[in-house]
C-alpha cells in the first residue's frame, strides 16, 4: 500500500482527484468505481473543477457505485444515487447510461445483485475503485465479519454505521437497516484502489487497517492483500500511524526511483 499524508482535507481532495484524473487521461474509457459519504465530496468537487477548467473528459467512462440503501428509490433525497448526481454527475459530462448505482428499491435484490456483478464483468472489470472507510473499518457496506470472498449482496448494517449515518437523515429510525453493497471480493478485483479518509474520527481505524493484522473484522485490511492500493489521508486521519515518518519519506523521495526507471 502506498500511503500519502496530505496536510488537510483540501490537499487530500486535490491529491485524490489528481490520481483519478491521471487514470482517466491514460484511459478515456476507464471503468471507475465510486464511493459516497462526506469524505469524497471534496474530491468530486475537484474533479468537476478539472472538467470545467481543463476539459477533463468523462464522456467515455463507465462508473459503478459501491453501495445503496435497500428500500430507497433512486430519487429519494437520502439515496446514494441522489448523492452522486448532486455531488458529481450533474457537474461533469458523464453518460447517464454508463453511471451505475445499485437500485435500492429493486423488487428482487438477489437477482439485481447478480445483474450488477454481470454489468461490471461486461464492462471489463473496474480499473480504479475509489473507497472511503467507515469507523468500524468497513469498505462499501462490508461490515465486520464480511467474507473477503463476498460479492455484491444485501448486507445488514452495524449499529455504529447506523448511528454514524443518522446525520444525513431526519432521525436515526429513518436510516435503512440493510444495504446493497459490492462485496470485498468484488472490490479486490479492481485493478487499482484508492482509499481516502479524513478527520480525527478515522485516525484509529486508519492505524488498524494500514498497520494492523489482516482480519475480516476490519474489512479495509483486505487492501493489504491488493497489489495496487493507494491511501490518501489528511493529517488528522494519519495522526495515529506508527510509521508516518517512513510514509512521508517515501512520498518525498519516490521521484528518485521514478527518474531511474524513466517514468
Ligand atoms: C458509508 C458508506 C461508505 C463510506 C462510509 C464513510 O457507510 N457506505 O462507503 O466510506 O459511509 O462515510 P464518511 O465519508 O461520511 O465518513
Amino acid at each position: 500500500m502506498e500511503i500519502i499524508i496530505a496536510p488537510n482535507y483540501e490537499a487530500m481532495s486535490k491529491t485524490s482527484a489528481a490520481i483519478i484524473a491521471r487514470e482517466i487521461r491514460r484511459k478515456h474509457d476507464l471503468v471507475l468505481g465510486l464511493a459516497t459519504g462526506d469524505t469524497p465530496i471534496g474530491t468530486y468537487r475537484e474533479l468537476a473543477k478539472l472538467h470545467k477548467d481543463e476539459g477533463l473528459d468523462f464522456s467515455k467512462i463507465t462508473t459503478f457505485n459501491l453501495d445503496e440503501y435497500l428500500g430507497l428509490a433512486p430519487l429519494h433525497r437520502n439515496s446514494y444515487n441522489y448523492f452522486m448526481w448532486e455531488n458529481l454527475f450533474e457537474h461533469i459530462n458523464t453518460s447517464q447510461h454508463r453511471a451505475f448505482v445499485p437500485q435500492g428499491n429493486t423488487v428482487d435484490p438477489e437477482e439485481f445483485c447478480a445483474w450488477y456483478e454481470e454489468q461490471i464483468r461486461k464492462a471489463g472489470g473496474i480499473d480504479l475503485q475509489v473507497l472511503g472507510i467507515g469507523r468500524d473499518g468497513h469498505i462499501g457496506f462490508n461490515e465486520p465479519g464480511s467474507s473477503f470472498a463476498s460479492r455484491t449482496r444485501v448486507k445488514g448494517l452495524y449499529e455504529q454505521t447506523i448511528k454514524d449515518n443518522a446525520r444525513f437523515f431526519e432521525k436515526e429510525e429513518d436510516v435503512p437497516r440493510f444495504a446493497i453493497t459490492m462485496g470485498v471480493g468484488t472490490i479486490m478485483e479492481a485493478k487499482k484502489i484508492l482509499l481516502i479518509a479524513n478527520g480525527e474520527g478515522k485516525a484509529e481505524v486508519c492505524q488498524q487497517f494500514i498497520e494492523g493484522p489482516v482480519t475480516s473484522q476490519i474489512t479495509a485490511t483486505a487492501l493489504q492483500l491488493h497489489s495496487y492500493a493507494i491511501v490518501v489521508l489528511d493529517e488528522e486521519a494519519a495522526s495515529k500511524l506508527k510509521r508516518r515518518e517512513y510514509y512521508n519519506w517515501i512520498r518525498d523521495n519516490k521521484h528518485i526511483v521514478q527518474k531511474q526507471i524513466g517514468r
